[in-house]
């Protein structure tokens, strides 16, 4: 293919440039080129929020947001959702292919192997207040694990990172399983390696007296599609505080902390929990038209809608629907599903949302079915948490392996005063403090 350029002319020195373009990207590096003088520190680029920058390569996870495409290693999500289990799709996600029978009958029980957590990971949970929030709980419990396991700092052993990656994801569902019963003063369940990922994460949380827990199938292959559809979502927030954090080789506890405190927000992961308190603020069907104008007068957001790719419908929100439709015949029709069909079927046909481009995201309709499930909206994050620690560690891991990254060190445009005479503190007078 001919080599693409772009040319480009400073007008503050009429020099010209020429840079190239690949995949669609010019290198922001090459920018330092464009210099007024040998003091010239050279061209940046100013983007906030990373809204037009490329902080990576990466080949996990593709997204088509106008046309609402979202693939993971080239399969389509809706055909993973279909024929997949969560550590199936998790394998993939991690090695770059879909695994054998004998691989993933390996990494299974490399996985399960590593469901226990230390005893004394316990007394970290129990240090919470009964009503601590679960995400809370969660993170820290996770960071907490960085001083359980010292090996887990060899960051650059391949070896080491598969063993973590392991113990992460055999460990997340524990933990937030652990949390979840805390909240309810019950006593903690060990894990049943008998039980597949999703069956064995039902039973530490719904166990009751029974010798033996029998999942009930619909709402594990329920939970198993939510997780396959939450496992990775190429370079949002959560993403890149994982890259981020390990880029200074910090370990992969610490790092999945950080994720999730990043998850934990209500513009990202914690839209779920919002998206519940906004629906039993509704209260009705008939109170939609009216909330939805509230919103269209900048009164708040409507949670579970949007997002910063997707400017068509998110494919994960309609398998979502169809799911919830599987877990109610389990679990009965949980009423807040009408209150927000109805919401997406006025905010779809509303000018505002049109011409932005807003719809339904993955959090719209994920804390219905949790909500079916019995969780209280404060674990609908953790939730998330769980399968997205796959993604994450499959992003740490890609970062970690690429020869072009280096710690993450972005640039600023200093806005501050130039160099000023110190005061003494008896002189000082009170000043209108500059924010920026
Ligand atoms: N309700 C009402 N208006 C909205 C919404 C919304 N949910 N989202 C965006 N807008 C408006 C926004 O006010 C702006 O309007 P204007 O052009 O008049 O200023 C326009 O749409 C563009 O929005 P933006 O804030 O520039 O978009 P962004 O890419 O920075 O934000 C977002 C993306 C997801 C943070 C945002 O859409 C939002 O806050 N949504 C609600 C929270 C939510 O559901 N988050 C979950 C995201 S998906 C899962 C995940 O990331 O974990």
């Amino acid at each position: 293919m001919e080599k693409q350029v772009l040319n480009v002319v400073d007008s503050r020195s009429n020099n010209r440039y020429e840079f190239a373009i690949e995949k669609g990207a010019i290198r922001a590096s090459d920018l330092r080129q464009i210099r007024c003088g040998a003091e010239d520190f050279g061209l940046m680029s100013y983007d906030p929020a990373f809204l037009n920058t490329a902080s990576c390569r990466s080949a996990i996870t593709f997204i088509d947001g106008d046309k609402g495409i979202l693939r993971y290693r080239g399969y389509p999500i809706e055909q993973l959702a279909e024929k997949c289990t969560f550590l199936e799709v998790a394998y993939l996600i991690l090695h770059g292919e879909l695994p054998t029978e004998l691989q993933l009958k390996n990494f299974v029980a490399g996985v399960t192997e590593h469901t226990m957590l230390h005893e004394k990971t316990k007394n970290f949970l129990e240090g919470f207040n009964h009503d601590a929030h679960p995400m809370g709980m969660f993170i820290s419990t996770v960071a907490a694990l960085s001083t359980v396991y010292a090996d887990a700092r060899k960051v650059l052993d391949p070896e080491s990172r598969e063993l973590q990656i392991r113990r992460l994801i055999g460990k997340v569902p524990t933990i937030a399983a652990y949390a979840y019963r805390h909240s309810l003063g019950y006593p903690y369940i060990y894990p049943d390696n008998d039980l597949s990922y999703t069956e064995n994460f039902m039973n530490m949380l719904w166990r009751m007296v029974e010798p033996k827990y029998r999942a009930n199938p619909v709402v594990a292959r329920a939970l198993d599609i939510l997780f396959i559809l939450h496992a990775d979502h190429e370079q949002n927030c959560s993403a890149n505080v994982m890259r981020a954090v390990g880029s200074s080789q910090a370990d992969p506890f610490v790092c999945t902390a950080a994720a999730a405190a990043a998850l934990s927000g209500p513009l990202h992961g914690g839209a779920n929990e919002e998206v519940l308190k906004m629906l039993d603020e509704i209260g009705s069907k008939d109170n939609v038209r009216g909330y939805v104008e509230k919103i269209k007068a900048g009164h708040g957001k409507l949670m579970g809608f949007g997002h910063r790719i997707y400017k068509n419908y998110d494919p994960r929100a309609r398998i979502i629907k169809w799911a919830a439709d599987q877990v109610f015949v389990a679990t009965g029709r949980n009423p807040k599903l009408d209150i927000a069909l109805e919401l997406e079927k006025i905010a779809l046909e509303d000018e505002y949302f049109i011409k932005r481009k807003l719809y339904p995201n993955v959090d719209f309709y994920s804390g219905i079915i949790y909500q079916a499930l019995g969780f209280k909206p404060e674990m609908f994050t953790v939730l998330f948490a769980i399968p997205r620690t796959v993604g994450w560690l499959a992003q740490w891991q890609e970062m970690l392996e690429d020869p072009e990254q280096k710690i993450a060190r972005p640039r600023q445009i200093y806005t501050g005063y130039d160099a000023r005479e110190f005061v003494p503190i008896e002189k000082r007078a009170v000043r209108a403090v500059a924010s920026r």
